[in-house]
């Protein structure tokens, strides 16, 4: 590419982000990437190692609490993609979010994540930067009256109607959607709002094998079962995560996109996920089977999601690819 254009990714030490800048640079791009601390030992070299990032990646110290920490990663961007609001699941002193009464589950859990994307926002527009990809979650996408099959524009939740059942968590994903699409509205900004959930694939840093789904799958590779005892009876969406990656690329270079876009394949019944996990790993790591029938899973229109040409990989591709991948020891006995 000659003369790149320069992105902006804010989470650039994240699951979602460091596959994020992996693909940008792997298509050419500049890259600067935002962390908390962009010397942090044990996680610069990985994406320094990233194919392109001697001569494209720049990495940043930026945080979401501070609007201005952001102000020198965005000088120049063309686009700021959004992947550093990992999900809040406690209270400053410990209390678990659900415990939360509703003030405080808004002041500690919601609040720091909607004023923290429009910190971030308004340093995007203080540099001129009209372009924005926001990473969200399908934990944004459960309305009170559920639907039988999900779009982008049916499946909204109602904050409120979440807060009030004590799922701040949840909550903290549709209020930052809503402030973040007022604020780009009003300033003349194109959002585009990615929704993802269980993704698999190889990750940058070995740090991320502990994330809820990486370290169930850790665990099966090792014959352990480590998140259920017995099959359960409901469902799970899952993609690839260089998949979603090149979602949030194709979301960027496809001027008219704008608004939510499904970041899932599909959605599977465990039974048939830990059916296709059992192609691939011992049977010691398997849960006990479902007594009875499973639910019917969630169900998705992806029209939107296929309007932005990524092709992505089936359930079992994107299985049998992960336990490929992580047969090849690939940090060497880290995880
Ligand atoms: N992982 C999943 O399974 C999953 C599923 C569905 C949706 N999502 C969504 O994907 C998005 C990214 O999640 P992830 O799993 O990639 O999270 P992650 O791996 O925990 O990464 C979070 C990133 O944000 C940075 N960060 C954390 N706190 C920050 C702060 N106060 N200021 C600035 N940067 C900060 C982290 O950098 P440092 O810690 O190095 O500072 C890191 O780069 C979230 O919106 C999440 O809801 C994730």
């Amino acid at each position: 590419m000659n003369n790149p254009k320069t992105l902006c990714v804010a989470g650039a030490s994240g699951l979602v982000g460091s596959n994020i800048v992996k693909a940008a640079l792997a298509k050419g791009y500049r890259v600067n990437g935002t962390m908390r601390d962009a010397n942090d030992e044990g996680k610069r070299p990985y994406l320094m190692a990233l194919p392109g990032a001697d001569e494209r990646l720049t990495l940043f110290s930026a945080d979401s609490a501070e609007s201005t920490s952001f102000d020198a990663a965005l000088d120049g961007a063309d686009a700021l993609f959004i992947a550093c609001f990992p999900p809040i699941y406690k209270a400053k002193d410990g209390t678990p979010a659900k415990e939360l009464d509703r003030a405080r589950g808004y002041d500690e859990i919601v609040k720091p994540v909607k004023e923290g994307c429009l910190n971030l926002l308004e340093a995007a527009s203080r540099k001129g930067v009209k372009t924005v990809l926001l990473c969200s979650s399908t934990s944004s996408t459960n309305p009170p009256e559920p639907v039988s099959i999900k779009t982008e524009e049916n499946a909204i939740s109602d904050a409120e109607f979440q807060m009030s059942a004590g799922k701040f968590t949840a909550a903290e994903k549709i209020v930052m959607e809503t402030a973040a699409r007022a604020f780009c509205d009003a300033h003349g900004m194109r959002l585009s709002i990615i929704l993802p959930t269980m993704m698999l694939g190889p990750v940058i840093l070995p740090q991320h094998l502990e994330g809820d789904s990486h370290s169930l799958i850790v665990g099966l590779n090792k014959g352990k079962q480590i998140l259920h005892k017995e099959t359960p009876a409901g469902s799970m969406s899952l993609s690839h995560i260089e998949d979603v990656a090149a979602l949030f690329l194709a979301a960027y270079e496809t001027p008219s996109a704008s608004g939510r876009y499904f970041a899932v394949y599909d959605s599977w019944p465990w039974q048939d996920l830990y059916a296709e996990f059992a192609k691939h790993v011992p049977s010691s790591a398997m849960p006990a089977p479902l007594e009875g029938m499973p639910e019917e899973p969630t169900r998705f229109d992806f029209t939107r999601r296929d309007s932005l040409g990524v092709k992505m990989r089936d359930i079992p591709t994107t299985i049998a690819q992960m336990f490929e991948w992580l047969k090849t020891d690939p940090f060497q006995k880290r995880h």
